[in-house]
């Protein structure tokens, strides 16, 4: 076994009860405890885990060893490569990152404010996109020893939301065009910086100028295959769906995901475990903040069968796909959408507790192998 498997059994017991019993508690040692423990994930060099061929999947001319990886947020500087690779995820997604480095969110004593609610499934963070800045992630990737089948995605999110932040964003989208990165996601649906004026549940105005602005100073002038993901909010209402899918396609744009965080509080909670609404509340009270998990299962798999099912009636000319993340633990949440032709699945909050669970054979247990 090794330590942070070891770890992650141990912290059972002690997370229920400090989250059960210790709101602020728990928030300020897991905030911290997060970064200890990704810090030795990341370094940690397991045994290679094989997948079987059948799992491999080729998407816009690239190949996918299985159609499970990790979501954004957990290799936020780019280190990470090679445990995903040994532990046999189907890419690796680095980022989010930013033109320029942020330091993210801090309040009364905490930064980066995370907290697990671990009976419910769930967390809650409000860490405001920390990371060292784009290319200080571009170095990090540079330096990796590429493996068929586990390609590069980077996320990517705007400084801000004037007309400079946007330049920027494109700047650094012709950077990742010179290096190894096989995809992008662009990150639109972040609750935890300014969006001011941004509705992540609606097509709004600001919204679509937006897009129309990457599209023409960046996706028009592509010069070679690196597909830009979306990843917009899981709390996006599925009635705008059709018409975003129409936007983005003539927009050439190449997938979107749903997706992120939700700030929908009320309906949140009605999936919190009695015993960890303390902490779920004072979390929200006090940071805000996005809720993962388990309450975004519904969510995820609504707005995706919607999607694909809108995606076959427009069946369009170019390659486009649909990626679900939000409440993805096991092969049944998979399965599920994959039949209605959802292709790529990440997971965070999932990622996690299957590592409780199984360790570094993750991915091979939730392929059922
Ligand atoms: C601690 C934490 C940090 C996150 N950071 C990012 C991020 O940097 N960029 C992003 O697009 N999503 C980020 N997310 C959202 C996840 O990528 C994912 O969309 C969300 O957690 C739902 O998936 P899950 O239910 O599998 O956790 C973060 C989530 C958590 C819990």
């Amino acid at each position: 076994m090794t330590f942070t498997e070891l770890l992650a059994k141990i912290d059972v017991p002690i997370r229920k009860f400090l989250v059960h019993n210790y709101p602020y508690a728990s928030c300020f040692v897991y905030s911290y405890a997060r970064k200890f423990f990704l810090n030795r994930l990341v370094n940690e060099k397991p045994e290679q885990i094989q997948l079987p061929s059948e799992l491999k999947r080729t998407f816009w001319g690239i190949e996918f060893r299985s159609p499970l990886f990790n979501a954004a947020g957990m290799f936020k500087s780019g280190k990470g490569y090679e445990l995903a690779c040994r532990q046999s995820a189907g890419a690796f997604l680095a980022g989010t990152a930013t033109s320029k480095p942020r330091f993210g969110n801090y309040r009364d004593g905490i930064l980066h404010p995370f907290v697990p609610y671990p009976v419910s499934k769930s967390s809650s963070n409000w860490m405001g996109l920390p990371n060292p800045g784009v290319r200080k992630v571009f170095d990090e990737l540079q330096q990796v020893q590429k493996q068929k089948g586990v390609p590069i995605g980077l996320s990517l999110a705007a400084d801000g939301n004037d007309m400079q932040d946007l330049k920027s964003l494109c700047e650094a989208l012709f950077e990742a065009e010179k290096t190894n990165i096989d995809f992008i996601e662009l990150n639109e649906s972040c609750p935890n910086v300014d969006h001011s004026g941004l509705d992540l549940t609606s097509l709004d105005e600001n919204f679509i100028t937006r897009l129309e602005y990457i599209s023409k100073n960046f996706l028009q002038k592509r010069k070679r295959n690196l597909p830009v993901i979306l990843k917009l909010s899981n709390d996006f209402n599925s009635k705008f769906v059709p018409t975003l899918l129409k936007i983005l396609i003539d927009l050439q744009f190449d997938g979107l995901n749903f997706g992120n965080t939700s700030t929908n509080y009320p309906e949140c909670k009605s999936r919190i475990f009695q015993k960890e609404l303390n902490t779920f509340d004072f979390f929200t009270r006090k940071f805000g903040g996005g809720v993962s998990g388990f309450p975004l299962k519904d969510k995820s798999y609504n707005l995706t069968s919607t999607a694909s099912n809108c995606l076959k009636k427009i069946n369009p000319q170019r390659e486009f796909h649909i990626v679900r993340t939000g409440g993805i633990f096991n092969f049944e949440d998979y399965q599920k959408s994959a039949e209605l032709g959802v292709s790529l699945f990440q997971w965070f909050t999932g990622y996690f507790e299957n590592f409780t669970n199984f360790g570094h054979k993750l991915y091979q247990k939730f392929f059922k192998i």
